[in-house]
């Protein structure tokens, strides 16, 4: 009878051979290049995730499905709502099963942290198209980001508005990481003009019903409020509220970040958005010839106009930067030397010009100061009207 370890060793053996054939196998499947995408394709925030499709396919439709001779093959997993532990597991399974060599996407910062942890391990880079909170770029050093940080967008709004005349704010934001980051980045930026925040509102992330807000901003008795929530129907809700209970005609001047005025809302808000000013990064109607193709594009990926907005930029800009690491490490996989050839890379973005910052792997932009108006054929857009430029991330900074 063939004893315990020979048979044992002859497994071994064979696990190597078929190991051998599965390597053979693995190298002439080298030439496509797989990149899982991570974002709300179903459920309320759908829409986001419909824009992040439609930036990654307006970037291959400009760009071609090859990039220096690999094929590119995108992978997209539903994640519907902020959900830490379905965000591992998707993310676990792009690695393991779907063997990606590149993950990007990721709307919410909760979704982002859990995902961090993996990458060193699986070997893969993540390139963030959305998740906005600062401290995302400490959790891994394989990590890079072409969206926007709350506090990159609402540090400049904040001395703007002081410069405007109004001194005395309240600040409603929901309660987690985005949130809690332009909350302090508002009062910072506020105080600093000479201004203040007499009162801080935080708001439970499932908030669906707003009037008990509305009412303690109209209790705080502040000229200005300043408010964040995740865009989509959160942001619908609060416009609405503030307008609906009466503070938007009371004279209370109502601030954001560009979350709040996402173009693909403005139609539904109308009136009740007009005249909100906003910091953010990009602007559907930003002049541009860059943006122009990039609109025109990403129109066409999303199924016609009035559906667009921010996350497709954030999208259209992570495929080139993830494009950039396919071509530098040759279509193998070697997540640190990826994120080191983007560290300083700069370009035109559909935003405007952009740079990897080579010390947080966060997005270096011009931040916009936009007011909510009609353009000249009528359509409501974000109308910028200032610009700050070469902005990095604020956030991290004690
Ligand atoms: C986030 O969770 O980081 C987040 C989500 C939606 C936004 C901005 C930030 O509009």
């Amino acid at each position: 009878m063939m004893n315990r370890r020979i048979f044992g060793r002859l497994m071994q053996a064979g696990a190597l051979v078929l190991a051998g054939g599965l390597g053979l196998a693995g190298a002439a499947a080298a030439d496509t290049v797989k990149v899982g995408i991570i974002g709300p394709f179903s459920g309320p925030f759908a829409l986001q995730g419909k824009n992040f499709q439609a930036g990654v396919e307006a970037w291959l439709a400009q760009n071609g499905k090859s990039v220096a001779g690999h094929d590119v093959e995108i992978v997209y997993r539903d994640l519907p709502a902020a959900n830490p532990q379905q965000a591992r597991a998707l993310a676990q399974e792009l690695i393991v099963r779907d063997k990606v060599q590149y993950l990007g996407g990721v709307y919410f910062t909760p979704d982002a942290m859990a995902i961090t942890p993996l990458l060193k391990q699986g070997n893969v880079p993540l390139v963030i198209f959305n998740a906005a909170t600062s401290a995302i770029m400490t959790s891994s050093p394989l990590v890079v980001r072409t969206s926007f940080t709350t506090a990159q967008t609402t540090t400049p709004l904040g001395k703007a508005v002081v410069d405007r005349g109004v001194r005395k704010f309240v600040t409603a934001v929901t309660d987690y990481g985005p949130g809690v980051d332009a909350e302090i980045a508002f009062k910072k930026a506020v105080e600093a003009a000479g201004g203040q925040v007499v009162e801080t509102i935080r708001m439970p992330l499932n908030t669906t019903e707003f009037s008990p807000i509305m009412q303690r901003i109209r209790d705080a008795g502040a000229q200005g409020v300043f408010a964040f929530l995740p865009s989509g129907p959160p942001t619908l809700g609060f416009v609405k509220s503030f307008n609906d209970t009466g503070l938007k005609q009371g004279g209370v001047k109502l601030f954001a970040t560009g979350d709040l005025t996402q173009e693909s809302d403005l139609p539904a808000l109308g009136e009740a958005a007009s005249g909100m000013i906003t910091g953010f990064h990009y602007a559907v109607s930003h002049d541009s010839d860059a943006n122009r193709r990039f609109v025109a594009a990403a129109e066409k990926a999303i199924g016609g106009p009035g559906q667009l907005s921010f996350p497709a930029v954030g999208a259209y800009d992570g495929m080139y930067v993830i494009a950039k690491m396919i071509a530098a490490t040759g279509g193998k996989q070697d997540a640190e030397k990826a994120v080191e050839a983007v560290k300083g890379l700069a370009w035109e973005s559909p935003r405007g010009p952009v740079r990897i910052d080579p010390e947080t792997r966060h997005i270096t932009q011009t931040i916009y100061l936009r007011e909510v108006a009609k353009d000249d054929k009528g359509h409501w857009i974000n109308k910028e009207i200032q610009s700050f430029p070469e902005q990095a991330d604020p956030g991290l900074a004690k």
